[in-house]
């Protein structure tokens, strides 16, 4: 079967430019994405990973290349329809979990199926997806009750809540104990095998087997 490229990047460049400094962060970089990758971006600090997975995420536009989306270009877009393309096909876990402190886990979840305006069913498709990550029992906590395994279980579930093309997780397990990050990568393979492409930036060698595909990166380049 003919894979088909979801996400591209052709011939990217970002540089960081504060008062006196530039930071030359990528240079000249082009990837593509299949459907159904399970891509791992390595490379020492510093290389330019999350730099490379802000831009394949929509998340920060290069100084000059291309982005194509889903055959679409979305360098040329503004921001308010890229904001509703990341909504709508892409996924982000960070190392930090990133939850709303003041949200219990299922209202965290919930919130990106409300900004795309699918109320109706937001709160039935969470406590579905809290099941898959075995978090049933803890929908109700706010995600200061919850352990730090358990808060990138629920940062994972509102990942998956609008049902992404491509989930992005940059170092995701950087916090977490080795129990915590095997059942995490465990639960990205699931969810891979599911069908759905994930991007995903790791230090850690033994993580890199669940890969189907190793890109590393070195002073802002692909080697
Ligand atoms: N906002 C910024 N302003 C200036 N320089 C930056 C900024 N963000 C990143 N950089 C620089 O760009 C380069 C690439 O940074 P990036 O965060 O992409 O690296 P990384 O590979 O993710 O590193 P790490 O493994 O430490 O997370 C580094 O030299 C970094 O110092
Ligand atoms: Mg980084």
């Amino acid at each position: 079967m003919d894979k088909k490229t979801i996400l591209s990047i052709e011939n990217i460049s970002k540089t960081y430019r504060n008062e006196d400094i530039q930071v030359p962060a990528l240079i000249d970089v082009s990837l593509a994405i299949e459907e159904g990758e399970f891509v791992m971006i390595t490379g020492h600090n510093g290389s330019g990973k999350s730099t490379l997975l802000h831009q394949l995420g929509l998340l920060d536009m290069p100084d000059k290349g291309k982005i194509i989306l889903n055959d679409r270009d979305v360098v040329s877009m503004d921001e308010g329809n890229r904001t509703k393309l990341r909504l709508k096909y892409l996924g982000y876990i960070f190392q930090e979990y990133a939850l709303i402190a003041e949200l219990t886990a299922l209202e965290n979840v919930m919130l990106p199926a409300m900004l795309i305006g699918n109320s109706c069913d937001a709160r039935k498709k969470a406590v579905e997806i809290f099941r898959k990550v075995n978090l049933e029992k803890k929908v109700n906590r706010l995600p200061g009750q919850l352990s730090g395994g358990e808060q990138q279980k629920v940062a994972i579930a509102r990942s998956l809540i609008n049902d992404p093309v491509i989930i992005f997780a940059d170092e995701s397990t950087a916090n977490l104990d080795t129990t915590a990050s095997v059942e995490v990568l465990d639960l990205f393979k699931k969810i891979n095998e599911e069908g759905r492409t994930i991007v995903m930036i790791t230090h850690e060698q033994e993580e890199l087997k669940y890969a189907s595909r190793l890109i590393k990166l070195s002073d802002g380049k692909i080697l």
